[in-house]
């Protein structure tokens, strides 16, 4: 479903360049839970942006749906992004001014889905996460961990391929986290695939495959 050869990502700052991916070998197959895991400044949201078609690497093969994604055209990228990607922040990242369900039905209005369907997917995923009676919550009415799992319903609403969290417990305590990691865990059972960054062991080890990076460098761990 997703494979990079030899990605490699360098930053020219003044003077300086710095390479900060190294040659990055990666497959990931669908139905996989895999966690990326490093340390600050490792390049782990640099991976994550490449991955999700946020940015494009310095030289490298990175092939998506057997799509190469070098070749494609903003329009496609974007495309991809909004159809293909579920992507999850440590922020959150919900409109303030749109409750639960409108923020879950968000991606649904801009890919031109009509909205008596669009209202049913978002009600069925919230239903999905637990927020069932929390639909017309606004964000500041609703707790970090409720907040984190209307971001991952949003995320589901298009159906997509594979779903990208970068660092999805980062700003929850360790309870809340484990309900989100649960909710990972019953997606992942369910057959999505998952993309998950994180800097830390306990979280990662939800996943069923955990990669190291380390240095701009990528190692599988048994
Ligand atoms: N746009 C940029 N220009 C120059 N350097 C950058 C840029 N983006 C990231 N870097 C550098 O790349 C390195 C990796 O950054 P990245 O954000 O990928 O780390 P991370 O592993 O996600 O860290 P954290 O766990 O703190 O989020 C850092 O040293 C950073 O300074
Ligand atoms: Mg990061």
């Amino acid at each position: 479903m997703l494979s990079m050869k030899n990605i490699v990502k360098k930053y020219q700052m003044g003077e300086e360049e710095q390479t900060i991916l190294k040659g990055i070998e990666l497959s990931v197959k669908e139905g996989e839970f895999v966690s990326i895991l490093g340390p600050s400044g490792s390049g782990k949201s640099t991976l994550m942006n490449i991955i999700g078609c946020l940015d494009s690497p310095t030289s490298g093969e990175y092939v998506l749906s057997g799509r190469v994604i070098a070749k494609l055209s903003e329009k496609e990228l974007a495309k991809i992004r909004s159809k293909e990607i579920g992507f999850i922040f440590q922020s959150f990242q919900l409109l303030p001014r749109m409750n639960a369900a409108e923020n879950v039905e968000l991606p649904l209005v801009y890919a031109g889905i009509p909205p008596k369907e669009r209202i049913k997917t978002a009600k069925n995923l919230l239903y999905r996460v637990g927020l069932e009676n929390r639909i017309s919550y606004y964000p500041n009415q609703l707790s970090g961990g409720q907040q984190q799992r209307v971001a991952i319903a949003r995320a589901l609403s298009t159906n997509p391929t594979i779903l990208l969290a970068d660092e999805p417990t980062g700003a929850l305590d360790q309870k809340t986290g484990r309900q989100v990691m649960d909710l990972f865990n019953e997606l992942h059972r369910e057959g999505r695939t998952i993309i998950m960054i994180t800097h830390d062991e306990s979280i990662a080890e939800n996943a069923s495959r955990v990669v190291r990076i380390l240095d701009g460098n990528l190692m599988e761990t048994e």
